[in-house]
């Protein structure tokens, strides 16, 4: 049961996103801005004394800020708004023969025209790699849903699938199977030491390319190489990210500075480069992915956003998803705290914030991406977790999932209790995420349609959190693909 003043709020929610947030093109909506500009919003604003930061970019349709719209789209009916996001994803497409394939960050209308961002106005000028590994993911979801495969079949949508892998699946320097990247080009999008092998953008690049293999044609020559590289990452990701007491152990007694090919310690890891927070965080039944691997200088956060994809997709095994629900359970102090979910953590203080993010002052330790609370996480959680409500009765796994299930509806209450007051802010600050960012936009739309989802999948109907579902690996490598 939902009380009236819950009731009044996701309507407030639902008219924001499809009356302000929503943009047309040629008298279609085809997606949502990232922030409802100010103009729309001051008149309603109930504290005068609260200066409105910029909007900058925010009035743009970013792809990765779309996601939560488009499922909330899907579910609630509007398949075709999500068909014409993806088709105007489709045709900004780059056809630049040094970057084709790649899709934009964002976008905008003017006039009677599509206007791309690919990070040449971004800061730092770095490209997003998570828009182009989402767009596939998205097309899958939305075929799942509606089953409209004759667009899937459509040449321009395959060719669109083509460009896409052609740019992973390519020779390169390095014969592991991540995709390399510059620092800030996913959701995390300035400096933070994300560069070189993220785990979001390996996760999602194992979704873009199951995907993919499950959308082109059958028979398509791609799809063997989509299938084998998806494999190969899968294994190396469990073999070099999967942390938990028993790795650390490991980890610490291996030998190091190694040379031949009989190597144990592929990336020369060195005990102390192991943190000593891991010791309480992990506690006895935790385990999560770490953040990324590189010689000799692995990085040991935990990000949530990976982590949460990484269940949904099953990289995870099933005993590993629980493991990385003990984790949350045990952590739920830092990662929830007074507004779910914190998006990393421990966030970088001291001289790493100095010299890894470049004294970034919007990125200061337990703000914005380092360590912040970002509202819009927590719909990727539940998605990750009520995938497995036929297993919540089941006896074994009851001491993980039935108070899962508790803190899921706890941070549910957080979210409608505090949002609609704080107006839809985009990121909260501070060690439990109490206070709102300080440079947070105000109506951010993931926010409002992560509420909404959130809503939807405790509420209304949990079994669409099955939503981003892939094709089982087993099946796309038998080439049993039937539509
Ligand atoms: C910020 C976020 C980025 C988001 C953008 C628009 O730059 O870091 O992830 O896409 O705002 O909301």
């Amino acid at each position: 049961m939902i009380s009236p003043l819950e009731n009044q709020h996701l309507e407030h929610a639902r008219h924001l996103l499809y009356d302000q947030a929503m943009v047309c093109f040629r008298g279609e909506p085809i997606g949502t801005v990232a922030a409802i500009p100010q103009k729309k919003w001051v008149m309603d604003n109930h504290h005068p004394h609260m200066v409105p930061p910029p909007d900058l970019n925010y009035g743009e349709v970013f792809i990765r800020d779309n996601v939560l719209s488009m499922i909330y789209f899907l579910l609630d009916g509007r398949a075709d708004i999500v068909k014409n996001f993806l088709n105007a994803c489709l045709q900004l497409q780059s056809w630049d023969p040094r970057t084709r394939g790649i899709f934009p960050t964002s976008f905008y209308v003017e006039s009677d025209k599509l206007i791309a961002d690919y990070g040449q106005r971004a800061i730092g000028r770095v490209v997003s790699v998570d828009a182009t590994l989402w767009w596939p993911i998205l097309v899958h979801m939305y075929v799942q849903k509606t089953q409209d495969w004759d667009w899937v079949y459509q040449e321009s949508v395959q060719t669109g699938l083509k460009n896409m892998l052609g740019l992973i699946v390519q020779p390169s320097f390095r014969e592991i199977p991540t995709l390399h990247v510059p620092d800030g080009s996913f959701m995390i999008d300035r400096p933070l030491d994300v560069w070189g092998s993220p785990l979001e953008v390996q996760v999602l690049l194992y979704g873009a390319l199951l995907s993919a293999a499950h959308l082109l044609m059958q028979g398509d020559p791609s799809i063997p190489e989509a299938v084998d590289r998806a494999i190969r990452l899968r294994r190396y990701l469990h073999k070099h990210y999967w942390l938990n007491r028993r790795m650390v152990q490991t980890l610490r007694r291996r030998p190091t500075d190694q040379y031949g090919d009989d190597v144990v310690n592929e990336y020369n890891i060195r005990t102390e480069t192991i943190p000593h927070w891991l010791q309480a965080w992990l506690g006895t039944q935790g385990g999560f992915l770490i953040g990324n691997i590189r010689t000799s200088r692995p990085d040991f956060r935990f990000f949530t956003l990976g982590n949460c994809l990484a269940a949904i997709f099953d990289i995870l095994t099933q005993p590993q998803q629980r493991s990385l629900f003990n984790l949350i359970l045990h952590n739920q102090k830092d990662l929830i705290g007074e507004m779910p979910l914190r998006i990393c953590h421990p966030p970088l203080d001291d001289t790493d914030w100095q010299n890894k993010t470049g004294f970034d002052p919007k990125n200061r330790p337990w703000c914005y991406h380092n360590a912040g609370h970002w509202p819009c996480l927590l719909p990727f959680l539940i998605m990750a977790v009520l995938r497995h409500q036929h297993r919540f009765l089941d006896l074994r796994y009851t001491q993980t999932y039935l108070p899962m299930q508790e803190l899921l509806k706890k941070a549910y209450q957080l979210q409608m209790s505090r949002l609609p007051e704080q107006k839809w802010a985009e990121y909260f600050d501070g060690p439990t995420g109490v206070w709102m960012g300080q440079q947070a936009r105000l109506y951010q739309t993931w926010t409002v349609a992560g509420l909404l989802l959130v809503h939807h999948f405790l509420i209304q109907s949990p079994s669409d959190s099955r939503i981003l579902d892939l094709a089982p690996l087993h099946k796309l490598w038998q080439g049993n693909r039937k539509p």
